[in-house]
């Protein structure tokens, strides 16, 4: 295995954490073990940020330390690979279905620095009290007003580091999603400095991944690997 950023390995063109919870799989990923370690595979084509590293991330905002808050979990696909990821953190995991929620919490049964929280994040300030302070804001929400909501909680929480999965189709079904992104892009640099914006074809068609900095704004750890 090579370490390709902090808790990310590479072999074989395919990408892997060590698993948190041997033995554990939580989507039907593949399970190997290396020099007596365990590793799970993670699938870009289920998981975004998988995507977003195997089309060339450069700066990855997340480290064994890092406390996330992420918004639309899920089921916890890619919540459970960082929270392979961020051993010694914490995740805010911010949830709006309650069918996945209740896979959810079976996940945080065996990892207990995930936080669930059943909660609308277009709401921040519902669940303001429950979440402390964080180091990385990460969005995958499919909804019109994606770009709005991963504002109001980048104001509330102020993270060092932000990451947004935009789906264009989600914003407008009938314009280009290049202009889509574009626009995103813009009203999000009047704001933040867009440190990488990356598309996430042909794992995830339409969507692409925006790294977001908050240049004075971060109170906790603000170097990417
Ligand atoms: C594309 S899925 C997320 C997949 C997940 N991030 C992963 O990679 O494993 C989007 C999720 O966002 C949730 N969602 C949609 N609107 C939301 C909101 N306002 N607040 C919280 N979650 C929301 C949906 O219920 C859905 O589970």
């Amino acid at each position: 295995m090579r370490q390709c950023f902090p808790g990310v390995f590479e072999r074989g063109g395919k990408l892997y954490t060590k698993n948190r919870v041997p033995g554990q799989q939580v989507y039907g990923e593949t399970l190997v073990v290396e020099d007596g370690v365990e590793y799970r595979s993670w699938n870009p084509y289920k998981s975004k940020l998988a995507a977003a590293i195997m089309n060339g991330l450069q700066n990855f905002p997340l480290s064994h330390c890092s406390t996330v808050l992420y918004l639309g979990a899920a089921t916890g696909t890619t919540v459970s690979h960082l929270s392979d990821i961020a051993t010694q953190g914490l995740i805010y995991a911010v949830e709006i279905a309650s069918g996945a929620m209740r896979k959810l919490l079976l996940l945080c049964r065996s990892r207990p620095h995930l936080v669930p929280i059943l909660g609308d994040a277009g709401k921040p300030r519902t669940y303001r009290a429950q979440v402390g302070q964080v180091d990385l804001l990460y969005q995958d929400i499919a909804q019109r007003d994606q770009v709005d909501i991963f504002c109001k909680n980048m104001a509330l929480f102020r993270p060092a580091w932000g990451m947004i999965m935009v789906k264009a189709r989600s914003i407008d079904v009938g314009r280009h999603p290049h202009h889509i992104f574009r626009e995103a892009e813009r009203s999000l640099g009047q704001l933040y400095h867009v440190q990488e914006s990356v598309s996430l074809d042909p794992y995830c068609r339409d969507h692409r991944a925006l790294l977001i900095r908050s240049p004075g704004l971060g109170q906790g750890k603000d170097k990417a690997a």
